[in-house]
């Protein structure tokens, strides 16, 4: 199949909001990352995304919309007062929420489970496509399944070319992390997947909220996780990453004979480190996180996928510390490395 790739006028989005409803899939950029599209009322063109991703079909899918009022179709009970609040504060933008169901959503885009996970995007192309289809739009991460989600078209070229018709580009994703997932069938809001929405302003919003323990350590044996995203290890890198924690002094003196030591035994590694500490690592290959969270969270995908392409077979990144966006952060940098993580 050939892949086109457009910029998105005018004339690009209704050729790809024929091609969603004609069952086809379309990827196209969010704030947060770029998205694979599908019909998500139908079906099969729900199972082409699962063929294209080669995703397990047990990891369910976010429906996305462009308006709240394609909301209640979609869940089988009215919102509640804080699902209601949350909506005003955080959309549109990058906040999904689970609800119960509707039976109007095939099972398969919630892979079965009787709850439906729904996000009003603020990209202007992800809600001009939205409306043009005239449909809610199932769109994972437009990434092959366990590689680093695209925050750019050439990304998604990379993973996608000869298996969908369509990407249009719309440049980089502002965020650069994929959306905060909220459980919204708990007593109170239980964050499954951190992101741009960060827990502190949940809980402003909200009154209160919770993080799921899996979020920030590996599943435990025979563990029935709430997000089957949990399971998979994701966002991996072909290198093999560890993550060192701890006084920057000391992280940069351990990262550094690590590296001496990989060398020495004949490796090609890398390092990552915060803009400020880069100098400490003398001549050594290393590569910028950026200053603080939001440029790393707006990096880190890119840098997973540049270590790829240096050929780096070892890599060690610092940490920063797991709160506000930098929770979200570590959980994706966390899961790269399979929570291999170094307290020195
Ligand atoms: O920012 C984003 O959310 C991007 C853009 C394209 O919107 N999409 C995205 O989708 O990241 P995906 O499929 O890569 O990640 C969705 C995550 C998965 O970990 C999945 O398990 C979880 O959300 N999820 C989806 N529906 C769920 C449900 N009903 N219950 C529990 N977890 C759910
Ligand atoms: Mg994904």
């Amino acid at each position: 199949m050939f892949t086109e790739v457009l910029m998105p006028s005018d004339d690009a989005i209704r050729e790809a909001a024929a091609l969603i409803r004609a069952g086809q899939l379309v990827a196209f950029p969010t704030e947060t990352v770029y998205g694979l599209g599908a019909n998500a009322l139908d079906p099969e063109a729900v199972a082409r995304i699962f063929a294209a991703k080669n995703r397990p079909g047990d990891n369910p899918l976010i429906a996305h919309i462009s308006d709240v009022s394609q909301l209640r179709p979609l869940i089988d009970c009215e919102p509640g007062p804080v699902a209601r609040r949350m909506m005003d504060a955080f959309w549109p933008g990058p906040l999904t929420m689970i609800f119960p169901r509707a039976k109007l959503v095939p099972a398969n885009l919630s892979a079965g489970l009787d709850t439906v996970s729904v996000r009003l995007p603020s990209h202007p192309v992800a809600r001009a496509l939205i409306s043009a289809a005239g449909v809610p739009i199932a769109a994972p991460s437009a990434n092959r399944s366990g590689r680093p989600s695209p925050t750019s078209a050439a990304h998604v070229f990379e993973d996608m070319k000869g298996r969908i018709p369509l990407i249009l580009d719309g440049g980089d994703c502002a965020v650069g992390l994929e959306s905060t997932v909220v459980d919204m069938t708990c007593d109170v809001p239980r964050i499954l997947r951190p992101g741009g929405i960060t827990a502190e302003m949940i809980a402003e919003v909200a009154g209160g909220s919770e993080v799921d323990p899996a979020v920030m350590r590996p599943l435990q044996e025979g563990e029935q996780p709430r997000s089957p995203g949990m399971k998979y290890r994701h966002y991996a890198p072909r290198g093999e990453l560890t993550i060192v924690e701890g006084d920057p002094a000391n992280v940069a003196e351990a990262i550094s004979e690590m590296y001496d030591c990989a060398l020495a035994d004949g490796h090609h590694p890398l390092i990552l480190a915060l803009d400020g500490h880069l100098a400490a690592y003398g001549g050594r290959r290393a590569e910028s996180l950026g200053g603080d969270e939001a440029e790393m969270a707006h990096r880190i995908f890119a840098l997973l996928r540049d270590a790829d392409a240096l050929g780096a077979d070892v890599l060690f990144s610092e940490a920063v510390e797991a709160r506000g966006l930098g929770l979200a952060v570590m959980n994706r940098l966390g899961r790269a490395a399979a929570f291999h993580i170094l307290k020195v």
